[in-house]
């Protein structure tokens, strides 16, 4: 693949601007700097090249993981507070150019929710992912407002009904993990499903720092990636959350 074709499918800007970037020697791949936009290499997944002093990596389709803080909302179009996208490098949101180009969260988090999300512009994959059909495990790290008691905890797993639904749903695993905390495992993904299950026992979810997400499937949020962070997720990764 010609390198201008490379830079322009990760993201970089019209064909032309990303002949300019080469042509202006702003380019490098896997360490050679090359000033020839038509100048073909194989694009390998993980291809390493820099662009204008930053190093990026080659991803034919880009899934990634990021640690969401608190007060940032999954939308492109946000109300109230920051998007989540702005969190991330430009070529990652341009990728694919054309009105829906970029990432996309898999699933969104309440504003005031951190932990693991992930993103990808494999429509297929969010597809998939997004499904109710698709029972991959997340895990939740709760903060409750009351103390968690063990009657709490028997509801939950035993099942709620909430609101917009008949059907109780219930936490495919929970556990009290201190006072006021509790580990609270879903398979399902309906809007607001946690704070509406805590309330639906009686308690509440702690408006600071109450929700957190700290594992989809059997793919933990990495200790040493801090809130804001974001990387790209491996062969392993993608296998952990398959499902
Ligand atoms: N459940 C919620 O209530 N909020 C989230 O952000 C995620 C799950």
């Amino acid at each position: 693949m010609q390198l201008q074709e490379i830079l322009f499918s990760q993201g970089f800007g019209t064909r032309r601007v990303c002949a300019g970037l080469v042509q202006q020697g702003y380019v490098a791949v896997a360490g050679a700097p090359c000033d020839d936009p038509t100048a073909e290499f194989e694009p390998t997944e993980g291809l390493r090249f820099t662009v204008q002093g930053t190093d990026w990596e080659y991803h034919e389709k880009a899934y990634l993981m990021l640690h969401k803080p608190a007060g940032y909302e999954c939308s492109q179009k946000p109300s109230a507070y920051p998007s989540i996208y702005t969190l991330l490098p430009a070529p990652i949101r341009q990728r694919g150019g054309g009105a829906a180009a970029g990432v996309q969260a898999v699933g969104r988090l309440d504003q005031d929710t951190t932990g693991l999300l992930l993103l990808s512009d494999d429509g297929k994959f969010i597809h998939r992912m997004s499904s109710p059909k698709h029972h991959v495990p997340k895990v939740y790290e709760v903060r409750a407002k009351h103390p968690v008691d063990d009657k709490q905890v028997a509801k939950l797993l035993a099942g709620v009904v909430l609101d917009d639904d008949p059907r109780p749903v219930r936490a495919a695993a929970c556990e009290k993990t201190g006072e006021h905390q509790l580990s609270l495992t879903l398979t399902e993904g309906k809007y607001h499903q946690v704070k509406r299950m805590i309330a639906a026992v009686g308690n509440r979810v702690e408006e600071v720092g109450g929700l957190h997400r700290s594992r989809i499937g059997s793919l933990d949020l990495p200790a040493d990636l801090k809130a804001g962070g974001w990387r790209w997720l491996t062969a392993q990764d993608l296998a952990r959350i398959a499902g």
